[in-house]
């Protein structure tokens, strides 16, 4: 009887199991189906638009060597640690240990100046240490140069390196700026999702950044670049790499006419080529606000992530800065952010001589790309180039060139408001994944019609790379658009 009875609980608790089973592979295989669906929408988009003729880009200014490890090989927590704490430059041990638990603990990219050298290149032999630290070519021009150039743009680009750094990038990318003795090196500390350092735990992989450059913040290439400049009309000039300026010590002045010179090259560029400024990390506002007069008014086009736009809406609306921002904002509160920030630089651009009209907004989140344009403006393909900057962050941060759905989730939701106040709703159509729709965005003199797109990102959930991603999503966008 006792033994039947037992039989029967046992074949039913099978039977439930079995079962449980087959509704989850059937979920799965729902979810995944879901995922392949939306892949091959954002293929086809990106597909549409092949690249026929060669545009010439000039990407100013930078690199450096990327030396990457897992943060919390290099970075042991102790009780000593105390209070997160941002600090603007960093000196010791323990101001480091600080400064990483306060972005660390929000999951936000950071990327900070190291005034002492001694700890920095011990910081560096550390890390190198172990076996599963590697290097790459690193600075937001140098990724974007390589970038251009693998998707047949002609490219020429402004830097001062090494030898052995210059024989390390491909020979069709024309690099201008002489050499150098010492490469500046960016150690890049690394950490995933969910991640525990401590009491804290990480809201989404990023990385923590530590640099002691001698030549990117002083744009030692930018003489030999202005003069390549004066010949070489290109389609597109790129301004970005100038976060290494932040909290560098600088002698009086002499960083604002380094950004007087590099307003004078925008200002001398023809109106037939584009230019593009990709945002960074910066936490000095006196900085900020410095590009803001003298940088921000003479693009045509602005590139940032969520925590950038965060940072640069705050200068301008408040004249304070963000260091840290929400690291998944809905995109109710990004697409409400770029219209005010649109706004505000397009009032302020009318009382700068000179001063370019902004005509497109590009920003790339961890879940979502949304880009703004202007109607009937220099930029084309806005859909399709939405669609590659998705594909891009993907393909980034898995580091493979095939997107595997395997290894990726939607965080987006299934639809998003578009506005925080007044929105409309709009639902994520995984045939057409990619929503685009006109709004008037209305000046006070005048009514600015825009195409606004977002397109949801395969987020890739084995992470293994995540610096540079952003101007490598930066870039695949910008080369369907020129
Ligand atoms: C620089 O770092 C070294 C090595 O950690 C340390 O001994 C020294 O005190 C630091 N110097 C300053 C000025 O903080
Ligand atoms: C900036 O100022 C505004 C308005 O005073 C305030 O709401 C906001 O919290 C401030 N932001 C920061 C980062 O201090
Ligand atoms: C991003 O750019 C760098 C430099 O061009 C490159 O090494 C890396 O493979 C790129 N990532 C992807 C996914 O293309």
């Amino acid at each position: 009887m006792g033994y039947k009875r037992g039989l029967r609980f046992g074949t039913l608790f099978t039977v439930v199991i079995v079962l449980a089973a087959i509704y989850y592979r059937n979920h799965e295989n729902v979810l995944q189906k879901r995922l392949l669906t939306l892949l091959h929408g954002l293929e086809k988009l990106e597909n549409k638009h092949v690249i026929t003729r060669k545009p010439k880009v000039a990407i100013g200014y930078g690199v450096c060597t990327d030396v990457f490890i897992d943060a919390r090989h290099l970075l042991k927590y102790s009780d000593e640690v105390g209070r997160p704490e941002h600090f603007d430059e960093i000196n010791t041990e323990l101001e480091l240990l600080k400064s990483f638990a306060y972005y660390f603990r929000h999951g936000a990219a950071a990327e900070r100046y190291m005034a002492n050298r001694t700890l920095f290149d011990e910081l560096v032999s550390k890390a190198r240490s172990f076996s599963s630290s590697y290097s790459t070519i690193g600075g937001n021009a140098a990724v974007m140069a390589m970038r251009f150039a693998r998707e047949g743009c002609d490219v020429t680009f402004a830097a001062k390196l090494t030898k052995s750094l210059h024989q390390m990038i491909p020979q069709v990318i024309n690099v201008v700026g002489g050499e150098v003795k010492r490469d500046d090196i960016h150690l890049i500390l690394e950490y995933k999702h969910g991640e525990v350092w401590g009491p804290y735990s990480s809201a989404r992989a990023n990385r923590y950044i530590i640099h002691n450059d001698m030549n990117n913040p002083l744009i030692s290439s930018f003489n030999a670049f202005d003069k390549i400049l004066r010949t070489y009309d290109p389609d597109l000039l790129v301004i970005s790499g100038l976060q290494m300026m932040d909290n560098y010590p600088f002698q009086e002045g002499e960083r604002k006419n380094l950004l007087l010179n590099v307003k004078k090259q925008m200002l001398e560029r023809l109106s037939s080529t584009k230019i593009h400024f990709e945002m960074a990390s910066f936490a000095e506002d006196k900085l900020l606000f410095e590009l803001c007069d003298l940088v921000v008014p003479f693009a045509d086009s602005l590139g940032m992530n969520e925590q950038e736009i965060a940072n640069l809406y705050n200068t301008m609306y408040y004249g304070n800065i963000s260091l840290v921002a929400d690291s998944t904002p809905r995109v109710a509160t990004v697409l409400d952010q770029m219209r005010t920030l649109f706004k505000l630089i397009r009032l302020r651009s009318k009382s700068i001589t000179n001063a370019r009209e902004l005509t497109r907004i590009h920003v790339h989140t961890l879940a979502y790309q949304a880009i703004f344009t202007v109607k009937n403006s220099i930029w084309k393909n806005t859909m399709a180039a939405a669609a590659k900057a998705s594909l891009t962050a993907h393909r980034h941060v898995c580091a493979s060139s095939n997107v595997d759905v395997n290894k990726a989730t939607l965080i987006m939701d299934d639809s998003f408001s578009t506005s925080i106040v007044d929105g409309t709703r709009i639902s994520l159509n995984i045939d057409k994944p990619v929503s685009c729709w006109d709004e008037i965005l209305k000046m006070e003199q005048e009514d600015i019609p825009i195409q606004v797109c977002v397109a949801p990102v395969l987020v890739c959930t084995e992470a293994s790379q995540t610096a540079g991603g952003g101007d490598n999503i930066s870039s695949a966008g910008l080369v369907l658009q020129i």
